[in-house]
């Protein structure tokens, strides 16, 4: 039964968010939520949360293509290790960094079991002291559009920091693009029993709300017996001429935008470009 409390939490989120409001819930950390996204990682028959294996395997042809055997890599946002081992399996010394305890924890004892070894840091990447000590840091899957301006600067400046003179930064970023759409959160609610959000009975509200300058949430209010939680997934959408000048504003020195994702020429994916920005040295 709603209480007076949720009531009142439901009509507060009835309104539209203020831009980059964070959600009261984290779908990474939460354990019930950061298991069933393992499972979507995992999932070779859908890129929800990350890409399938053979968009993998061009990105991390890509990647080597621009590096030496040997290179030291930072890989933000790593998830279970998708990159992490192909990487380490390519000779490169590899660190990976997640908030998400259950990707770790995963990504560990895969390492383990190849016999491959990879540090992996259980930690929020805009914590960690960074140190110059990377040929190449790396944030794939869009991580850089779900930053507000400050986070988007804050981060770039910081990795800019890890990097070492000579050091790349490579990451992806969504287009303005009709073909996103197709993804869209419709507002809608249901209700169910077990599901992604909850194990238990629960009610989801959703929608997509849209702003200015190429940027949208999907919020989703999740409402079960104990509480109203509000998850939001932020996305800007970048082009060439929107994400270069950002870049070079961190103190990068070059960047090369690529259109097609990692040089990958496929139809189906028409709504990504990859960017690669130099800290050369002066
Ligand atoms: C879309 S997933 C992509 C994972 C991986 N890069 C891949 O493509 O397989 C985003 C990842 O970033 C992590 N993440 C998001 N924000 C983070 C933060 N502030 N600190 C550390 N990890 C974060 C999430 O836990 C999640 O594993």
């Amino acid at each position: 039964m709603l209480n007076k409390e949720m009531l009142s939490e439901m009509t507060k989120l009835g309104v539209r968010p203020a831009l980059f409001e964070r959600g009261t819930g984290n779908m990474w950390t939460e354990p019930y939520i950061a298991n069933q996204m393992l499972s979507a990682h995992l999932d070779q028959g859908t890129d929800a949360a990350s890409r399938r294996e053979e968009m993998i395997e061009k990105t991390i042809a890509f990647i080597n293509k621009r590096i030496a055997k040997g290179s030291t890599v930072l890989d933000l946002g790593c998830g279970p290790g998708l990159y992490t081992e192909r990487l380490c399996e390519s000779g490169h010394s590899v660190t990976g960094i997640d908030f998400s305890e259950n990707s770790i924890n995963y990504a560990r004892g895969s390492a383990e079991r190849k016999g491959l070894e990879i540090d992996y840091v259980c930690k929020n990447f805009f914590d960690m002291e960074y140190d110059g000590c990377y040929d190449v840091a790396m944030q794939i899957y869009g991580e850089i559009g779900t930053f507000s301006d400050k986070d988007r600067d804050k981060i770039l400046s910081l990795i800019k920091r890890a990097l070492k003179p000579g050091g790349i930064f490579i990451f992806d970023v969504p287009v303005p693009s009709k073909v996103h759409e197709a993804s869209k959160v419709e507002k809608n609610w249901y209700v169910g029993t077990k599901g992604f959000w909850r194990p238990e009975a629960h009610l989801v509200l959703e929608e997509r709300v849209y702003y200015e300058n190429n940027i949208k949430v999907d919020q989703f209010i999740v409402v079960d017996d104990k509480e109203v939680v509000t998850y939001r997934n932020w996305f800007h959408d970048y082009t060439k001429e929107t994400i270069e000048p950002v870049v070079l504003a961190a103190g990068f020195s070059k960047v090369q935008v690529t259109d097609n994702l990692f040089e990958e020429k496929d139809k189906n994916d028409p709504e990504w470009i990859t960017v690669v920005a130099y800290n050369t040295r002066k």
